[in-house]
């Protein structure tokens, strides 16, 4: 029964039954993108809670003219290379000064939702005719490898959004020396990273008002029932979200309000759940400059500017390999 399902939803189904087998059980927040919770995360960014947007937007309007010259410290020719592009919008006021500045670069979107690069570019060459723009659709490592070359103009790899904060540290540090390996040794590194700061404020940000967040949380429900035939009621599942100070991680747990059983029939078993067990969704990490600069030692490169909103929220670190 599982062959007949695709490569991709295979892993899904691989993922979801492993993540729910386990005690305490736990589902990986990479899936929540589907086309809904592609849509739900736009919302998100939106929400006067959810500070960390606005924060990069601030750093980039406020600091683009800093952003440049760090980033054409060697000639004003250079490719931005984006991880996960989403929407684009921050990086577009980047684009959009740097274009005042040279003509002379490229942007490239890699992601592995086709619908968010066919949306990116066709939005960045009505925004930018004079931009030369290119998607790619796959993975990371593969299409970085294959766009090395040390006599093309030297890359800018952006990871933007505080991305990184989904991965544990043994995580974030493989994916950089993994990036480190694929990258030319004049390419570097902007990252996005939520800075640790009064819990009071990080909270709200993952347990919103209007209850975005939750339905975001509840969707990768919905996309088990969706995708893998599953009958989960949405309604017995609540949203709850808390925010460690000690290791700096805000997790979010979806929480069974009733002792139920969940048949998934792509799997082909259920699953029980005691009244008020839970479900661990995500960690979403919060950093010091400290850690920062620990992980990109620990990865093979060393800070070469760090660019911080008004009110230290929320760093962009500029890195280049040691
Ligand atoms: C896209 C991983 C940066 O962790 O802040 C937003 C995802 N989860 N609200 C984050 C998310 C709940 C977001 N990242």
């Amino acid at each position: 029964m599982r062959t007949s399902l695709s490569p991709e939803l295979n892993q899904f189904a691989a993922d979801v039954l492993a993540g729910l087998s386990a005690s305490p059980k736990f589902l990986s927040s990479k899936y929540f993108y589907d086309d809904e919770g592609t849509r739900l995360f736009q919302e998100i960014m939106k929400l006067p809670e959810y500070y960390l947007t606005g924060c990069e937007h601030e750093i980039f309007s406020t600091h683009a003219a800093e952003i440049y010259r760090s980033f054409a410290n060697c000639g004003s020719e250079f490719d931005l290379i984006e991880l996960g592009a989403g929407d684009g919008s921050k990086t577009s006021v980047l684009i959009d000064h740097f274009l005042h500045q040279t003509e002379k670069i490229s942007y490239t979107a890699i992601d592995i939702s086709q619908e968010a690069l066919d949306t990116l570019t066709f939005k960045f060459s009505e925004e930018f005719p004079s931009l030369k723009v290119f998607a790619r659709r796959g993975d990371y490592f593969r299409i970085l490898e294959s766009l090395k070359s040390p006599d093309k103009p030297r890359k800018i790899i952006m990871f933007l959004g505080s991305n990184i904060g989904n991965f544990s540290r043994q995580q974030s540090v493989d994916f950089f020396r993994s990036l480190r390996a694929v990258m030319d040794d004049s390419d570097v590194l902007f990252l996005g990273f939520d800075l640790q700061k009064d819990p009071r404020v990080i909270v709200p940000a993952y347990d919103d008002a209007d209850g975005v967040t939750a339905a975001f949380n509840l969707n990768l429900l919905s996309r088990i029932n969706r995708e893998l035939g599953g009958n989960f009621d949405i309604d017995k599942f609540s949203h709850y979200a808390n925010y460690r100070p000690v290791e700096g991680s805000a997790r979010s747990y979806l929480i069974s309000r009733e002792r139920q059983s969940v048949q998934i029939s792509a799997l082909n078993r259920s699953f029980e759940f005691e009244q008020w067990e839970a479900i661990f969704m995500e960690i979403s990490q919060k950093y010091s400059l400290k850690i920062i600069s620990d992980l990109a030692a620990e990865s093979g490169f060393r800070i070469k500017e760090n660019f911080i909103d008004g009110r230290n929220f929320y760093c962009n670190s500029l890195w280049r390999p040691l």
